[in-house]
């Protein structure tokens, strides 16, 4: 068994190797090129030599992964293939939506399709393990990672995070088209405080236990080989440095037997966050809380070694990490063939394959959000004459392509231009002030302009002469993502007056927004007839606005994330508590602001369709008490053939730890021909019913629930059962 290859592997090993499989190192330098001489990539080099490297991340490509494994495997003693790590976050060269928009599709076969694309392109060029999904729930759309994950509600994250799961790994590790997927981060950091990155988290067990865990413990539970932990406190202790999440729940409560990996310098951070007095102590107390891999902290390599002879760090522990580590090696084949993964055939022929265009298109379709439809203006007719395209970002081929797509081409995508033109060639375009620096990267800021309105007047000219207006606006590809925290979370720039000053002229308007968050758009939602929410998209992005404007796909989206009406409200989200005086009072003293409304712009789970839906006949039946039966009559009651996502929530109305005003606790997706109905089910047992106490035991009690079907987090038929 990979058990006991494991162990008698581990025989063999000298302490120093064992503390190499743990170190994992950065490739930034050109590994086909000579030997590197001097500097860090020359210590790394040796490091890799003497088989004090476990992993390397960000070396990519057949050849050059080739070349680093043949170092290691010919060169160190034992020659224990490397796994080479990188961030497929949404494709690689064929990019997806990001995920946020991919979560917006509640699609949940898409979404596994979609990994598996990334896997399939991935493994083409010697990757083996990606950094995804990121799971983190977040309710602040100030933070930039919002793009990254599936949004606010942990039961939709956790069927999510399960999709992606096995979208990556597949159902058999070896097969050289499967990757180890990293679920992260472990734990909290998506409830950074006011929505800066990097920034404390300070919450309380019933949100850590019933809101953050649930999504890494699904992923667990479908068999995630890694787990990344994180760059935040929380409660006092950097997860880094946490025995209670990585020991006692991720590995005993859970049984986790996959390893874990710090993020980039985590481990090294201990030391500013005061909680390590060096480097060495950082080594100690990241190996003792269970952080199996240093990523780029060099904290293991050069520390761990003495700290296990001084005593300060028992090696048993060690030993547990590197069996854990050679157990996803083996899993993955590595000892069968290291190279596995570096076929030049296969990367020439997987990366940008058209099936996986054709796939990524359809989940693109899928993700897009119809937010407002007045009077029918969408779809567009396909004759529809003198269309004006206005805005930056409608020509843009990188924008769309978001953030995180690291393996990508830059300006690989199809702008909602190109995309449109296609269809028509009734199409003039205005791109109106230029708003974001032409060519950012990754590891820059993006630049807003706020002051050079030139360019208003030509798209206000364009407006005058045409029948109907585009606006495409939002945000630049790299506003979003880590370290892309916001505190105003409007249009930016100058766009909001480029939008004023057009729609002045021209009322026949769609607004295509572009964004990796929720941003508000309290304007725009009031005086704008028709808001379609295309995020970013991906490589297809302009096909995918395009058919859907002019209705080749009937929008089936849902928010996954509450859009508010201003930054003030945050954190705003669906599944709150409700307070003491929730409901308006004779005078001023009940919960609200005296500026702004309590509700949303747009709820959770919120989204239109070009056809229309009835809800019917809301039924509970109890007689089977651990299956609660409920079930619902859909109906399309329009004219065209469209998709529902059907929403379950429910309310336990007293409970020990109170329970929100409602919870997800299942949805179906499902496509009804006009005037067709179906009735559609679900169950709920005591896995839905339940929730975790303060002392992180599940737990279900008697009472009354309520049950709420329908077509938002808002907008439902209603009925109440009792649980015995
Ligand atoms: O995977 C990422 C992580 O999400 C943030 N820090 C860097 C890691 C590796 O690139």
């Amino acid at each position: 068994t990979i058990d006991q290859k494991v162990d008698s592997l581990l025989q063999l090993m000298t302490l120093e190797e064992k503390v190499g499989q743990m170190n994992q190192y950065n490739g930034f330098w050109d590994v086909t090129g000579p030997v590197p001489e001097g500097g860090n990539a020359a210590v790394k080099y040796e490091h890799l030599k003497k088989g004090w490297v476990g992993s390397m991340l960000n070396v990519v490509g057949a050849q050059e992964v080739r070349k680093l494994q043949k170092l290691v495997v010919e060169e160190s003693r034992l020659g224990i293939p490397l796994i080479f790590g990188f961030d497929v976050i949404h494709g690689y060269k064929t990019i997806a939506p990001i995920p946020l928009a991919e979560a917006a599709s509640w699609d949940l076969k898409a979404i596994e399709n979609s990994a598996r694309i990334a896997a399939d392109e991935a493994s083409a060029v010697g990757i083996n393990w990606t950094f995804a999904p990121m799971v983190d729930i977040s309710r602040d759309a100030r933070w930039g990672r919002v793009m990254e994950g599936a949004g606010e509600d942990t039961y939709l994250g956790s069927q999510i995070a399960k999709a992606r799961v096995v979208g990556f790994q597949g159902n058999d590790l070896s097969k050289p088209n499967t990757i180890a997927a990293c679920v992260k981060h472990f734990a909290a950091y998506g409830f950074a405080e006011a929505g800066k990155d990097y920034n404390t988290v300070d919450i309380g067990t019933t949100t850590l236990f019933n809101t953050v865990l649930p999504p890494f413990k699904a992923a667990v539970d479908a068999d995630v080989k890694t787990v990344m932990n994180g760059f935040n406190l929380l409660n006092g202790i950097p997860v880094t440095a946490d025995k209670f999440l990585q020991r006692d729940i991720l590995k005993s409560k859970w049984g986790f037997d996959g390893f874990v990996i710090s993020d980039w310098g985590s481990i090294g951070e201990l030391v500013p966050h005061g909680y390590a007095k060096d480097l060495s102590h950082a080594a100690d107390l990241a190996a003792n809380a269970g952080s199996d891999m240093d990523m780029e902290s060099t904290a293991y390599v050069s520390h761990l070694v003495e700290n296990v002879k001084n005593g300060n760090v028992d090696e048993s522990l060690v030993d547990d990490a590197v069996r854990r580590i050679l157990k996803v090696k083996f899993e993955l084949g590595l000892f069968d063939d290291p190279y596995r993964y570096c076929s030049e055939e296969r990367q020439k022929e997987r990366l940008n394959h058209k099936d996986h265009h054709a796939g990524v298109l359809e989940m693109a379709k899928k993700s897009i959000v119809l937010l407002k439809n007045t009077g029918n203006l969408l779809p567009l007719q396909k004759n529809q004459k003198n269309i004006a395209v206005i805005g930056e970002l409608a020509s843009d081929n990188n924008s769309p392509l978001g953030s995180w797509r690291l393996g990508s081409d830059d300006h690989s995508g199809i702008s909602v231009l190109e995309g449109l033109k296609k269809f028509t060639q009734n199409v003039s375009y205005a791109k109106g002030p230029q708003v974001f620096d032409s060519e950012v990267s990754f590891l820059n800021e993006v630049k807003v302009n706020e002051t050079d309105t030139s360019g208003i007047d030509e798209a206000v000219a364009l407006a005058k002469v045409s029948d109907v207006v585009i606006m495409v606006l939002g945000e630049h590809g790299f506003q979003s993502g880590e370290a892309r925290s916001r505190t105003q979370l409007n249009l930016p720039g100058l766009q909001q007056e480029l939008l004023k000053a057009v729609y002045e002229v021209n009322k026949n308007m769609v607004l295509v927004l572009m964004n990796g968050r929720p941003l508000t758009i309290e304007w725009e939602a009031e005086n704008i007839p028709a808001i379609l929410e295309a995020w970013q998209l991906g490589s297809q992005s302009g096909n995918a606005i395009a058919q859907v404007l002019f209705g080749e796909y009937n929008p089936s989206g849902k928010l996954p994330m509450t859009f508010p009406r201003s930054v003030g409200q945050i954190p705003l989200y669906y599944n709150h508590f409700s307070t003491g005086r929730p409901n308006s009072q004779p005078n001023v003293f009940w919960s609200h602001y005296s500026d702004e409304k309590n509700e949303p712009l747009f709820p959770f789970g919120y989204g239109l369709s070009y056809t229309t839906f009835d809800y019917t006949n809301l039924k509970v039946d109890t007689s089977d008490e651990s299956n609660i039966n409920v079930s619902v009559t859909v109906t399309n009651t329009g004219d065209l053939m469209g998709e529902e996502v059907i929403q379950l929530y429910i309310h336990d109305k007293v409970a020990s730890v109170v329970r929100p005003v409602k919870e997800l606790k299942g949805f179906k997706k499902i496509s009804l021909a006009p005037k067709a109905s179906q009735n559609v089910e679900f169950v709920l047992t005591d896995q839905e019913l339940g929730f975790y106490d303060q002392n992180y035991n599940f737990m279900t009690e008697p009472g009354e629930f309520e049950v709420m079907v329908g077509t938002s987090s808002q907008e439902y038929l209603q009925k109440t059962f009792i649980k015995n």
